[in-house]
């Protein structure tokens, strides 16, 4: 089992899993190239706590306790002795493997990398390094505090001893690992992303209102909310990486982005964490 981790990438996904690792006892170096987020990321954290304890759901020692678990640094080089990085950074795949490049060239090799991309290939991610069989896919849901799901995805390379560890941390923190093959959108968003797609195609066309393609879905279907309003939530700007990897890897024109969502994330756009999507926040 893993004792120490380090998460790159304080956005809504990054200190997720930051906030569940400390409340599940594992201290945390939480790390954003950018200080804005950083200093977002940590007052998120804090206050979803916070809430927490006034519903009297944490006590607020254990509130205290958590943070204390918690330390936020300006780069991986603020830290030298984690058993996991996991990153959660912008899914872009030419980022995230300059990323591993700096970390693998600092973190002894015995260091387990994990990557919460939603989409990209894990086994060309883990190419970027030089510890593909330490490399490995973790993919959390969104809200990671709430969601009990992790997507675990072994690269070509990766060997079985990691696998057991990230399932083992999985578990530690409250999650349900579900193992996956290395295939583009893995399970989750290649089953969810196109739906999501279609209903911006929907929305375009004309078909209905995103009111009405969104109640459709959560009268009809049972969805606790509406395809739109999960795709805001999610972030239009990752919707579109996943559909473009989907398009790619598979090369099938059933996996194209909607326009409409193209259209949204030039305009900057991108749902809940920029204030407007498809809805205004
Ligand atoms: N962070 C932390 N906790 C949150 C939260 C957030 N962003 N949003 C809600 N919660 C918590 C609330 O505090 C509340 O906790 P308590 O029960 O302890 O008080 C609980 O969740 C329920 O919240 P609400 O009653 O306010 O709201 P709700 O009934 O609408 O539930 C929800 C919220 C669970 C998020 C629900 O709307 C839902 O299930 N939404 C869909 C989530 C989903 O589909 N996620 C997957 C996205 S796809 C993905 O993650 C993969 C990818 O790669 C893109
Ligand atoms: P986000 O936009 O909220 O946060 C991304 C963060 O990465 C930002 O704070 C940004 O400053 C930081 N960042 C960018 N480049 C960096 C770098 N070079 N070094 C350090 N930090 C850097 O995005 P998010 O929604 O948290 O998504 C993060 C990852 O998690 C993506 O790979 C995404 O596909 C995946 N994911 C997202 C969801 C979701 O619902 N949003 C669900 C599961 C997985």
């Amino acid at each position: 089992m893993i004792k120490t981790l380090l998460v790159i990438g304080s956005g809504q996904m990054g200190a997720g899993i930051a906030e569940t690792a400390i409340t599940h006892g594992i201290p945390t170096f939480l790390t954003d190239a950018d200080a804005t987020q950083r200093e977002r990321g940590l007052a998120g954290i804090t206050a979803r706590l916070n809430r927490q304890v006034e519903k009297g759901k944490l006590q607020g020692l254990d509130r205290d306790r958590a943070l204390s678990r918690l330390s936020l640094v300006e780069s991986i080089h603020d830290v030298t002795d984690v058993d996991l990085v996991i990153e959660a950074i912008v899914e872009r795949e030419e980022v995230k493997r300059s990323v591993f490049e700096a970390a693998d060239a600092w973190f002894p090799p015995a260091t387990i990398f994990a990557s919460n991309t939603s989409s990209i290939a894990i086994t060309r991610l883990a190419h970027a390094t030089r510890r593909p069989e330490r490399f490995i896919g973790m993919h959390f849901m969104n809200p990671v505090p709430v969601m009990t799901l992790v997507e675990v995805i072994r690269g070509a390379l990766t060997d079985g001893d990691t696998v057991t560890e990230v399932i083992e941390t999985a578990q530690a923190m409250g999650k349900t690992p579900i193992e996956s093959e290395d295939y583009p959108g893995f399970i989750a968003n290649r089953i969810l992303m196109p739906m999501i797609n279609e209903a911006i195609f929907a929305l375009q066309d004309g078909v209905g209102t995103r009111e009405g393609i969104d109640a459709v879905m959560k009268l009809g279907m049972h969805h606790p909310m509406g395809p739109l309003t999960l795709a805001d939530f999610i972030g239009l700007d990752t919707c579109l990486f996943i559909m473009q990897v989907l398009y790619d890897g598979f090369g099938d024109p059933k996996y194209r982005p909607a326009p409409l969502l193209k259209k949204m994330v030039d305009a900057g756009l991108l749902g809940k964490k920029t204030r407007r999507g498809f809805y205004t926040y």
